[in-house]
């Protein structure tokens, strides 16, 4: 690791991406419970209206504001580090555009003005450009949003985003392009400036959650070639999510996945264990063995093909038990002992 960081040292806008159902919720969830330690306040957004952040963190549905869904773990005798907070939000384009407008035009009540005129419609349908330009355009505006009481003076530290998956966050992230053919001048021109600033300055990174397996590493290269090419969005960290390593030395792992393991030592195993291999369980075991060895192997390359991109690499666990908060705060301490966060 460089002495500065750049995928945490001065980042402020964290966006996480990946392959469906590769842990994106969970790990923006355990990143921002990581990051919010030591004292620090963190905006935890969602923005494809699932309520997955609420589901993870066991909290009733989230609305269109900002509320506090989880304290960060402190040392226990009040001295030392201390906790954090962790606020949530969903945010919808419908509401951001009302939002929006208001604080522009001081329209009041305008989103019911709007849903009546039907603009939601042109929010959501006409312009998908624009409806990602709102989503990204709120998360910047918490990045932005000042809070004099606050030493550093900022309302948040740091404002993780669940983000949409990997073959669609080059679009979501590439806000001017997409929305400059529809609006050259004025407020809402000027807005997509003002978050494309934001997302290609060094406070913001894009994250790649995936498991070991083929697909989601291949479309985690992919994902991280497309963000290079596209000019000033940096691609962070890569987070190896539901790790599940084989507690065996290399030797014995190369032993397994080639077949060659020595059954008549697996036997004297079993009977000193006082299991006794009448019916040829240590061929079985071996079998078993030489498969999961191969898995093992096969992960080892793609984790090499990962490391190759030259992102820094993090490993998080499979929760066995499945996943609840205590497991959530088991993979934010991982994190933290990677020293990502
Ligand atoms: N480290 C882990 N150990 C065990 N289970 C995990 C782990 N990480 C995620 N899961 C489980 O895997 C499933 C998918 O995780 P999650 O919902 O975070 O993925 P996602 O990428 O956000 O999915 P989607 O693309 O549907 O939004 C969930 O059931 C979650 O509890
Ligand atoms: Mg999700």
């Amino acid at each position: 690791m460089t002495s500065r960081d750049t995928d945490w040292d001065g980042v402020r806008l964290h966006v996480v991406t990946g392959k469906g159902g590769t842990g994106k919720t969970t790990v923006a969830g355990a990143l921002a419970l990581a990051l919010s330690s030591g004292g620090k306040k963190v905006l935890l957004m969602e923005v494809e209206g699932r309520q997955g952040i609420a589901q993870l963190f066991d909290v009733p549905p989230l609305p269109y504001a900002e509320r506090r869904i989880a304290v960060a773990p402190g040392s226990p005798s009040g001295q030392g580090e201390p906790g954090g907070d962790v606020f949530a939000l969903v945010a919808d384009p419908e509401s951001a555009l009302a939002e929006y407008l208001e604080m522009f035009y001081g329209m009041r009540h305008a989103g019911t003005a709007m849903t009546k005129l039907g603009v939601m419609d042109f929010a959501t349908t006409i312009a998908p450009g624009l409806r990602d330009v709102l989503l990204t355009g709120k998360a910047a505006e918490a990045v932005r949003r000042k809070d004099s009481a606050r030493s550093g003076g900022r309302a948040y530290d740091a404002v993780v985003m669940d983000a949409p998956p990997t073959g669609r966050i080059g679009r979501f992230l590439n806000v001017t392009t997409e929305v400059s053919g529809l609006a050259k001048v004025g407020p809402i021109r000027g807005h997509a400036d003002t978050v494309q600033n934001v997302i290609r300055s060094p406070q913001t990174v894009v994250h790649f959650v995936t498991v070991l397996e083929e697909m989601p590493v291949q479309e985690t290269l992919d994902g991280i070639a497309e963000l290079r090419a596209l000019d000033g969005i940096r691609p962070g960290a890569v987070v190896v999510n539901m790790a599940r390593p084989l507690a065996l030395p290399p030797a014995q792992v190369a032993a397994a996945a080639g077949g060659t393991l020595d059954t008549s030592q697996l036997a004297l195993g079993l009977k000193a264990a006082g299991i006794d291999d009448t019916a040829g369980l240590a061929g079985q075991l071996a079998a078993e063995l030489s498969e999961q060895a191969r898995t093992a192997l096969g992960q080892d390359v793609l984790l090499q093909r990962l490391a190759e991109t030259g992102q820094n690499c993090y490993e998080l666990p499979w929760i066995s038990d499945g996943m609840d908060l205590a497991g959530l705060y088991q993979l934010a301490a991982a994190l933290r002992a990677q020293r990502a966060a």
